[in-house]
């Protein structure tokens, strides 16, 4: 179908609010590792990984491999948990087997992120028979009915919002601290915040807290480590489970362990997981510790698609190449790489106000002056447009969606880095 047919037909059959991307949209149609192309022959960088799902790289050969022996010997498509099916079970295994400490056992295979966190809240409430959850302003946790509830985005909350029982605590934004303080010199008011909000805003019990390591949607905020410290033991003082959303974070984009949480040194309660544990299949999941899944014992709960095998399988191999293939520590070297690129970049262009981010998933927030940090909502959303037209793919977050976003595949050689951050330099001189 040529453009103009897919976007009239778009038009006419499609909900209002699915809008593509771009003055004028484009239509992906081939992909291989860091690459994508057009219907039209044009090659692009895919910095930003479909939308942070690329881990292994586009069709890796193993994953393809998979796909075509299980097409060939008439592998079953659909079954779900209550028949047996090898993939679900060892794919459980396998994210059981990367989570942190021995304590997180326990697996349930979702279709999505929002399904993940959904299962997350749940667990969390039945096993410890409270209600509230403490969430974050800015932070994202997806677009289902209770993962809009602990969204800190007036964007992505609609009419049926705000929720009960969902209570939010400040952002952890260095950038922009809410307490006026600076990064290295202060006390973590905002961590000490959350004892306030369980004493004044609950009913000083509470189910869980959903954190983000780095808050992704808002603009990659990356606070210090000691910060998931202090919270995960104030939830718990308040008989809550620590809830890492790891959608975005995970599979060891970050660079150091499979899950970002680790760098912090905190074992969560359930972590949450989806996009890059699949690399691009429609597959989420959650590890919790046994005494969550065994509070969720004989309670029903149905999930049609949860583990197919074909998603299960990806995400499984997905597991192994990361890290057979040690794209874990390339995610470090090439991150650190990213950013020094970004640093230089940003003595260049007054644009940028600030880097941030690990491994890679990093992140620039422009802004229209540096000293009042005034946001280049406009400037952000240009310089996409540039970038597409050097054959580069960026994304941008943040509440003003003035944070400019890279997550390109963890598998990204120094030589596609060296490009991606010529286009960038490209795009923000045209800017
Ligand atoms: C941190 C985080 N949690 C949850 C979600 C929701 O995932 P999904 O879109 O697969 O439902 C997202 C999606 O962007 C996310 O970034």
């Amino acid at each position: 179908m040529r453009n103009e047919e897919i976007i009239e037909t778009r038009q006419k059959y499609l909900y209002y609010n699915k809008k593509a991307m771009y003055k004028e949209p484009i239509q992906l149609v081939k992909a291989k590792g860091t690459k994508v192309w057009d219907n039209e022959g044009n090659e692009y960088l895919d910095a930003i990984g479909g939308i942070v799902c690329n881990s292994a790289g586009h069709n890796h050969p193993r994953i393809i491999k998979k796909i075509k022996e299980m097409l060939d010997s008439d592998a079953i498509q659909h079954t779900t948990y209550l028949y047996l099916s090898e993939h679900m079970a060892t794919l459980a295994k396998k994210i059981s087997e990367q989570a942190p400490g021995s304590k997180l056992t326990r697996c349930y295979i979702t279709n999505s992120g929002s399904e993940a966190n959904e299962m997350a809240i749940m667990s969390a409430r039945v096993a410890t028979g409270h209600q509230t959850v403490i969430a974050l302003r800015h932070g994202y946790h997806g677009g289902t009915n209770v993962a809009q509830g602990l969204c800190g985005h007036s964007i992505w909350k609609q009419n049926s919002q705000p929720q009960v029982n969902i209570v939010h605590a400040v952002e952890p934004n260095c950038y922009r601290c809410p307490f006026g303080q600076k990064r290295d010199s202060c006390d973590l008011e905002c961590a000490k915040e959350i004892k306030n909000v369980i004493e004044t805003a609950t009913c000083g019990k509470i189910a869980a807290m959903i954190v983000e390591p780095i808050l992704g949607v808002g603009g990659f905020i990356d606070p210090p480590f000691e910060y998931h410290r202090q919270i995960a033991k104030t939830v718990r003082s308040y008989g809550g489970k620590y809830v890492s959303d790891e959608v975005q974070t995970g599979v060891g984009r970050t660079g150091k362990h499979f899950f970002a949480i680790e760098d912090s040194d905190v074992e969560p309660d359930i972590i949450s997981m989806a996009k890059g544990i699949g690399n691009g299949a429609a597959v989420g999941a959650i590890v919790a510790r046994d005494e969550i899944a065994k509070a969720m014992e004989g309670k029903a709960h149905f999930n049609t698609f949860g583990g197919d095998p074909y998603q299960a399988m990806q995400a499984a191999e997905t597991i192994d190449i990361i890290l057979e293939e040690q794209l874990i520590q390339n995610s470090a070297k090439m991150g650190d790489y990213l950013k020094q690129g970004l640093k230089d970049l940003q003595k260049d262009f007054t644009l940028i106000g600030d880097v941030r981010g690990r491994g890679l998933l990093v992140g620039m927030e422009l802004v229209t002056n540096l000293e009042t940090k005034e946001y280049a909502t406009q400037e952000a959303a240009n310089l996409i447009e540039y970038a597409k037209h050097e054959g580069l793919l960026i994304g941008k977050g943040g509440l003003y969606g003035n944070v400019i976003r890279l997550a390109p595949s963890m598998a990204i050689t120094k030589k596609e880095c060296d490009d991606l951050l010529i286009k960038l330099r490209k795009s923000f001189e045209k800017l």
